[in-house]
């Protein structure tokens, strides 16, 4: 009989598997998957064949190819107006959840604490645990999820290791404002703590605003660590794959994880990466391309007696059902896959205190013929 103990204790399945489970058991449509329902470019597949074809199938350099991390560097001083070394400060990862995973192991010890504003994007709670730390979750509350500075400030001390923003965010589609980011950088100026910046939807931001970067702060620079994702840009979740950027120093201690937990990542998506970017509209054209798609379901959702708060950034938004319902939000979700046959994500697995404020996630990232069709559903839902 072989024994062992878990190093995370009562991880319970996620929230998503069981509701995507109750999708597929009860024929709903999907709104509770974070990813697109549509394919990912056509140029960009052709790309991959190509460079597949070619056989770029062997290991490339541990940080990643150099010409994809050149691209990178020259996107961030386009978008951030800062300069980064793609020689020594960008790592091609496994996907952001690679990013997160390694820098939290890199630099967060047993006795640490770690800040998240909750609700947290799943991965980090999970990887502060495992790195021997404690979590120290800021609770965020509907409608506006504002985040109280004075708080923030109160819950550092001297264990405090790092925090975690992630702007835009999931599950609430908020973005944090260059006056937040400003704050943020005040409060953290001359501490030994680090910034890991989860920028994963850095270009899904709507009503012309504009993503402020932690890179973009020159009062960070010495202590961001930022993630992205190609996945969210490129609407190709499964393909794993996303990049991290950090001023030297902290890269060097980045990659000495990295090289023994992935060592590179897959050579042929990363040619096929680096030639597509170089259309800068690859990327700079998705505002628009998911504003129509928020927009298109929302005002499909006009006067229904679910509430919608619009996203400001992401593709998710929240579904406000106080008004026809007392039940908890994993009841209610429950209930609407269920009973009407729309599958989305209770908010309360998001946060350690379990808060609930009667809000459901819902992700239109999905053809206008599911949303017209899930819209339908839930329009017709009466007091
Ligand atoms: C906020 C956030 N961070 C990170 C990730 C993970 O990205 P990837 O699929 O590239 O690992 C996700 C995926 O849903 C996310 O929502």
């Amino acid at each position: 009989m072989i024994h062992f103990s878990s190093k995370l204790n009562n991880s319970t399945p996620s929230i998503f598997s069981i509701m995507s489970e109750m999708a597929r058991e009860y024929n709903a449509i999907n709104l509770g998957q974070g990813f697109p329902n549509f394919d990912c470019s056509l140029q960009l597949k052709q790309l991959v064949a190509k460079y597949l074809n070619k056989g770029m199938n062997q290991y490339c350099p541990m940080p990643g190819l150099f010409n994809l991390r050149n691209n990178i560097a020259q996107k961030i001083t386009t978008l951030y107006k800062v300069e980064y070394n793609p020689e020594s400060e960008i790592t091609i990862t496994a996907g952001a959840t690679q990013a997160l995973f390694t820098a939290i192991t890199a630099f967060v010890n047993p006795g640490d604490e770690v800040i998240v504003f909750e609700p947290a994007y799943d991965s980090y709670i999970p990887s502060i645990k495992f790195a021997g730390a404690k979590p120290v979750p800021i609770c965020l509350k509907a409608p506006d999820y504002n985040i109280d500075w004075n708080n923030f400030a109160d819950q550092i001390n001297e264990k405090t290791r790092m925090v975690i923003i992630n702007t835009p965010q999931n599950p609430i589609g908020t973005i944090m404002a260059n006056s937040d980011m400003s704050i943020l950088a005040k409060i953290l100026a001359n501490k030994n703590i680090i910034l890991l910046s989860d920028e994963v939807y850095e270009h899904l931001i709507y009503d012309d605003q504009k993503h402020h970067s932690a890179l973009s702060y020159p009062s960070l620079r010495d202590k961001t660590i930022a993630v992205y994702s190609f996945g969210k840009t490129f609407h190709n979740t499964g393909w794993k794959i996303g990049y991290c950027v950090a001023n030297k120093k902290l890269m060097n201690e980045f990659r000495n994880i990295h090289q023994w937990n992935v060592y590179c990542v897959n050579s042929f998506l990363q040619y096929a990466l680096a030639e597509y970017m170089q259309d800068e509209e690859s990327y700079t054209n998705l505002n628009s391309f998911y504003q129509e798609k928020r927009d298109y379901f929302n005002n499909l959702m006009k006067g229904s007696a679910l509430n919608i708060i619009p996203a400001q950034g992401t593709y998710f938004q929240l579904l406000d059902y106080s008004q026809i319902s007392n039940l908890n939000d994993l009841e209610f979700a429950n209930w609407l896959c269920q009973k009407h046959g729309v599958a989305s994500i209770p908010l309360s697995p998001f946060y350690t205190n379990g808060s609930n404020d009667k809000v459901v996630r819902l992700c239109f990232a999905k053809t206008k013929k599911t949303l017209e069709a899930a819209a339908a559903k839930l329009a017709a839902i009466k007091k």
